[in-house]
Formats: C-alpha cells, sequence, structure tokens
C-alpha cells in the first residue's frame, strides 16, 4: 500500500506517520506538509534519517504542486491531516483557516480523484458540532453548527468531501475526533502550553472560569482509530472518536492535574478573559466506530497525562526551541491583554 499523509510535521500527522510505520512496516509512506509555523520536520527526523518516508514540502493550496507530486507517486490511499488548527488563531484572523481546511481539501479531492486514490480519510474534528449543554453527547447525525472560523472552515472542508463521494462516489470517509494530547504537541494548545508554562514557572492562562468541559484523547488511540478506518471503514460515512468517559474534565481540573503530576503550586494558574464564542462542553458518542471496526479507546488520562509530562520533560529542546521568535509574537498578541 503506498500512503500518503499530508500535515505529516504536524502533532497528529508526525505520530500517525510513526504509528503506521510501526503497525504496518511493509507500506510506503509519502509525508507532506508545506511547514507552517505549526509543521516540524524534526517530529520525523528518525524517519527521515533511516529514509523510511518520502517527504515533500508542498502547500495544499497549491494545485499544480499537488498535481506534481500525485502525478509522481502514484499513491493509493490519502491520510489528509493539514490544516490550521488553532481556534484562537482563527479567532485573530480566518483567511489562512479557509484557503488551507477549505481550498486546500478541495484541491486534495480533485488530484485524488483524477489520480484513481482508493481511499481517502479526512481527519475533522467534533468542533464542527458546535456546544453541548451539561448533558449528551455528539453523534455523526448531530447537525454541524461551529461556532469559530476553525470550526466552521473544518465544517466546509467535512462538506466539500462529502458532496465528492455523493456526487462522483469518491471513496472518501470523514472522522471527527476530540481533543488529542501526547507527544509532539505544539505548545499553543491547553496541555504541552500550561505543561511547558509550569516547567518554566510562568503563569497558566485559564479562559473564563475554566469550568469548560474537553474529552481527552491520547494520540496513540486516535492513530489507532485513523488506521482501522483507513482499512475498514465504509465510504460517505462519518465516524466520531473520542476519549474515555473519564477523560471529559472541565480545563481548571485538567489545569490541576498537571500542576499535581508536576509537583508545582495551584498559585502559577491565572485567570484571564475568555475566548470569543467559547464552546462550553464537547462530548462524544464513538459507539459506531466501535461497533464496525472494534476500535475503542484504550489509555487513561490519567496514565496518558503521565506520558505526556514524561515526554515533555525529556524533549525541553523540542519545545523550548519552539517558544521563541514568532512564537512569542503570537503569545503577546494572544495574552498579553488578556490578565483579567
Ligand atoms: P497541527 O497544527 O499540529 O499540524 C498541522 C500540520 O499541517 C502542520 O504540520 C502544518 O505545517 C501543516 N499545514 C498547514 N497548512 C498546510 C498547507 N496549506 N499545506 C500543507 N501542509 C499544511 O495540527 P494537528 O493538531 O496535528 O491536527 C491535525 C488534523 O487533525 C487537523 O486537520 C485538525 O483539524 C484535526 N484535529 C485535531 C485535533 C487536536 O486535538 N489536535 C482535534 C480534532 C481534529
Ligand atoms: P485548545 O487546546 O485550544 O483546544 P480547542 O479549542 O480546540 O478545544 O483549548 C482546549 C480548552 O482549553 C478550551 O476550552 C480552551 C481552553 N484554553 C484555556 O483555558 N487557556 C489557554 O491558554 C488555551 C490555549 C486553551
Amino acid at each position: 500500500m503506498k500512503v500518503i499523509i499530508t500535515g505529516a510535521a504536524g502533532f497528529i500527522g508526525s505520530n500517525l506517520t510513526h504509528h503506521i510505520l510501526a503497525k504496518r512496516p511493509d507500506w510506503s509512506v509519502t509525508a507532506l506538509d508545506s511547514l507552517t509555523y505549526a509543521g516540524n520536520l524534526g517530529n520525523l527526523s528518525s524517519p527521515l534519517a533511516e529514509k523510511r518516508i518520502e517527504f515533500t514540502k508542498t502547500d495544499i493550496v497549491n494545485l499544480d504542486a499537488l498535481e506534481q507530486v500525485f502525478a509522481a507517486g502514484k499513491f493509493d490511499a490519502v491520510l489528509h491531516l493539514a490544516a490550521e488548527s488553532h481556534v484562537d488563531r482563527s479567532l485573530m484572523d480566518g483567511a489562512a483557516f479557509v484557503k488551507t481546511n477549505v481550498l486546500g481539501t478541495q484541491n486534495l479531492i480533485s488530484v485524488s480523484r483524477s489520480h484513481g486514490i482508493k481511499r481517502f480519510v479526512h481527519v475533522s474534528t467534533d468542533e464542527v458540532y458546535g456546544s453541548l449543554g451539561p448533558t449528551g453527547r455528539f453523534v455523526e447525525t448531530t447537525p454541524l453548527d461551529p461556532s469559530s472560523p476553525y470550526s466552521a472552515s473544518k465544517a466546509a472542508s467535512d462538506l466539500m468531501v462529502l458532496a465528492a463521494y455523493r456526487s462522483h462516489g469518491f471513496p472518501a470517509i470523514v472522522t471527527r475526533c476530540t481533543n488529542n494530547y501526547g507527544a509532539y504537541h505544539f505548545p499553543e494548545k491547553l496541555i504541552p502550553l500550561f505543561i511547558s508554562n509550569a516547567l518554566e514557572n510562568k503563569p497558566l492562562p485559564v479562559y473564563g472560569d475554566g469550568m469548560q468541559v474537553r474529552s481527552w484523547l491520547y494520540v496513540e488511540d486516535h492513530c489507532a482509530a485513523l488506521l482501522s478506518v483507513l482499512e475498514g471503514g465504509r465510504f460517505g460515512e462519518v465516524y466520531n472518536i473520542g476519549g474515555a468517559a473519564e477523560a471529559e474534565i472541565a480545563n481548571l481540573e485538567t489545569t490541576k492535574a498537571i500542576l499535581r503530576v508536576l509537583g508545582k503550586p495551584e498559585t502559577l494558574i491565572q485567570y484571564v478573559a475568555d475566548r470569543p464564542g467559547h464552546d462550553r462542553r464537547y462530548a462524544i458518542d464513538y459507539s459506531k466506530i466501535n461497533k464496525e471496526l472494534g476500535w475503542r479507546p484504550t489509555v487513561g488520562f490519567e496514565a496518558g497525562l503521565k506520558l505526556t509530562v514524561d515526554w515533555y520533560l525529556k524533549n525541553q529542546d523540542w519545545w523550548r526551541s519552539i517558544k521563541s521568535g514568532e512564537y512569542m509574537k503570537y503569545y503577546e498578541q494572544q495574552y498579553g491583554s488578556k490578565a483579567e
């Protein structure tokens, strides 16, 4: 099998690349990424050094460049993860989100169709469903009701993929997962930001009252789900992928858990102004993928958080080198005026 993974130098894409190389060692893997601020070839250093993958620095917004990659690659399958992925950045400026997430996905559909791709997995998010009240869970038929430019652009891309299936029989599957955490997670997102800030004895900026609930999915579990969908998912279908029930946790509890694991004081918590349009609660019903493909999350939140903290302790060069330059400009813009 010849697969191309888009967004392979990002958080989930790099974990997925490692996962596939470990679980399907006879597959040929091409990693595509345009290396935005969130892409880091260091995330793929060992497979690159061992020549176990091909890498192409390509922007999915550039149709001609994509066409050349697909003409040369003769791929069987596409795992599409390339995206602008951070809600807070989308609230500052949504244009890049529309370009990459919507137009980039349409370009990939187009070259995949013209080159006869046999299976296409589009990796999306539960954020397309909007916000839940205190009870209930998202199912695959929950109406789309996105709250941010990020989630609106992901919803649009999901619909482009599903429309291509309906119009042309495009062999595509959409997955929607909850918040991932684990190794190589860019330190703008809650868990890696708070672990690294705590290690630097910097404040942990909790938005609003910190009672927003997220359902945490350990990235290795997500990668296992994506591989099972690639191999066994039904075309034209959506599969929700969620964390364990006990991993549905309010942000303040997650923050305290991080401080506990690191042995740092709760005085590092700093309440800051809330995110506009902040979704209150996400929770996923993953019974469809469980029934059809036998997948379920296997890593509990306590164990996953411990593994994640250990990774950030052992890989301080990785995140310390990210937390400079452009990152610090973003940080100042995002948090500079937020302290209440
Ligand atoms: P990430 O921001 O860490 O990585 C995204 C990667 O895409 C980066 O390497 C970046 O360089 C690349 N990229 C961006 N624009 C590109 C373009 N125009 N052309 C080619 N490459 C481009 O994101 P992530 O957290 O790894 O998310 C991967 C996918 O999973 C995304 O589609 C995201 O919407 C989805 N997702 C993520 C989460 C999560 O918790 N992280 C949850 C649900 C869904
Ligand atoms: P984030 O990691 O940005 O993921 P998403 O917005 O996709 O869920 O945020 C997770 C939760 O943490 C979300 O409720 C927003 C909150 N949060 C904070 O309270 N402070 C922060 O500095 C960040 C980045 C997020």
